[in-house]
């Protein structure tokens, strides 16, 4: 008899995304020719870099002629994609990360969802509240909780993002093996300094535990004293694994190009406590389980660290950034108390009742997608995230909308 993994019958109702797009389609049905404006899903609107396009042009053309055909690609990455990686996005904020440290994938969303396969089951896990979903879901499925009760599941600490703490998590008060971190943090847009993130690095050295450390927003880090990398931290290395991504920062949510970074220093443990480096496992987890990224799609992110995909990548952040200041001038004026949206494109806010109710009575009435944070977990009850990821004239008339609210 075949037997499923149970783990997956813990996981509480969908995937948090598919959730909220079903209960979209379901009122488009009912409501043919009604004007929706997208607030919800963190996905971009505007066209690829015209630097990103030359380079996506030539590698195709590349790959028409036999000379210059290539198969399989190495499977962390081409070394030109690889080191303009260190160079620009590490080296060039006295970050100390070679080309060998840098694993190219096609997501930072299956990155930081299959890096757990590298450890225990038994660890001791501690997860942000409110979270991006995946980082707990993947560690359900693969039997590291017990069953959800009350929206949480058993075995988890909790690292609680509020008000109080302005979404910034304190420091685990029991012992924890590996922390999944967010900066700036999605869903809440909250940023962490130098100084809080070193917190958590010397806390980690501390109790020999690993920090997940997710950088999919450090584009739109506007403050200039704010880390745009944990290795920006001293003593990092030993302690953290950062996932980076092109989709926010270059629209590659559909053309998929992200990567890993898993320092040589990067070390966890055997049951005995023998030191093993996570660069080796990493390496080779993906040399069996992944054949890397296209070679055009690689061209095309090399082609962002030109000096014209850089002044294109600015200016696309530039423009999410203003659609979210515009949000979140108006959602200051209509009385709501918001975190994020700037050094982030998303905006945090705070709303009365369940976060299910708002997301249905904004949708319902007044026909703009926002995400529920209870979605996010617990501590995003009371709360829904906006994406500022539309045009600036959809944004407005969002809040147009939601003016017509009170
Ligand atoms: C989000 O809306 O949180 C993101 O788009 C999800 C993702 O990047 O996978």
């Amino acid at each position: 008899m075949i037997k499923i993994n149970e783990n997956y019958l813990k996981l509480e109702a969908d995937y948090l995304f598919a959730s909220v797009a079903s209960r979209v389609r379901e009122f488009e049905q009912k409501n043919p020719g009604r004007e929706l404006v997208w607030m919800g899903i963190g996905d971009v609107t505007q066209p690829l870099p015209p630097a990103c396009i030359v380079a996506f042009h030539r590698a195709v053309a590349e790959l028409a002629q036999r000379q210059s055909f290539r198969g399989y690609g190495p499977s962390a990455g081409y070394g030109f994609l690889r080191e303009a990686i260190a160079r620009h996005d590490f080296q060039a904020r006295g970050a100390d990360i070679s080309a060998d440290e840098v694993f190219v994938s096609d997501g930072a969303k299956c990155d930081s969802a299959n890096v757990q396969e590298l450890f225990a089951r038994e660890l001791r896990l501690a997860i942000p509240d409110p979270v991006y979903p995946v980082y707990l879901e993947s560690n359900v499925m693969a039997g590291r909780t017990g069953v959800a009760r009350d929206g949480r599941y058993e075995g988890v600490t909790y690292l609680e993002a509020t008000p109080a703490n302005g979404y910034v998590p304190d420091l685990p008060a029991a012992p924890v093996d590996l922390i999944y971190l967010c900066f700036p943090n999605n869903p809440t847009g909250a940023t962490a300094t130098r100084e809080q993130l070193g917190n958590w690095v010397d806390w980690a050295r501390a109790n020999r535990a690993l920090i997940l450390f997710d950088a999919a927003y450090e584009s739109y880090i506007r403050d200039p004293d704010l880390p745009h990398s944990i290795y920006e931290i001293p003593g990092a290395q030993q302690v953290a694994i950062e996932f980076r991504s092109y989709s926010k920062s270059a629209g590659f949510t559909g053309v998929r190009c992200a990567y890993t970074v898993v320092p040589a220093a990067c070390t966890a443990y055997t049951a005995d406590g023998a030191p093993v480096a996570l660069r080796e496992l990493w390496r080779r987890r993906q040399d069996t389980k992944s054949n890397g990224v296209s070679y055009p799609v690689q061209r095309a992110a090399e082609a962002l660290y030109g000096a014209e995909g850089q002044r294109q990548v600015r200016a696309l952040t530039d423009g999410y950034l203003a659609n979210a200041a515009c949000a979140l001038d108006a959602l200051g004026r209509l009385g709501y108390r918001c975190s994020g949206g700037s050094n982030s494109p998303y905006i945090w806010l705070q709303v009365e009742g369940d976060s299910w109710t708002f997301f249905d009575r904004l949708l319902q009435r007044h026909g703009v997608v926002c995400t529920p944070g209870a979605g996010f977990g617990r501590c995003g009850e009371h709360h829904v995230r906006l994406s500022a990821f539309s045009s600036l004239a959809h944004t407005r008339e969002a809040m147009r909308r939601m003016a017509g609210m009170h």
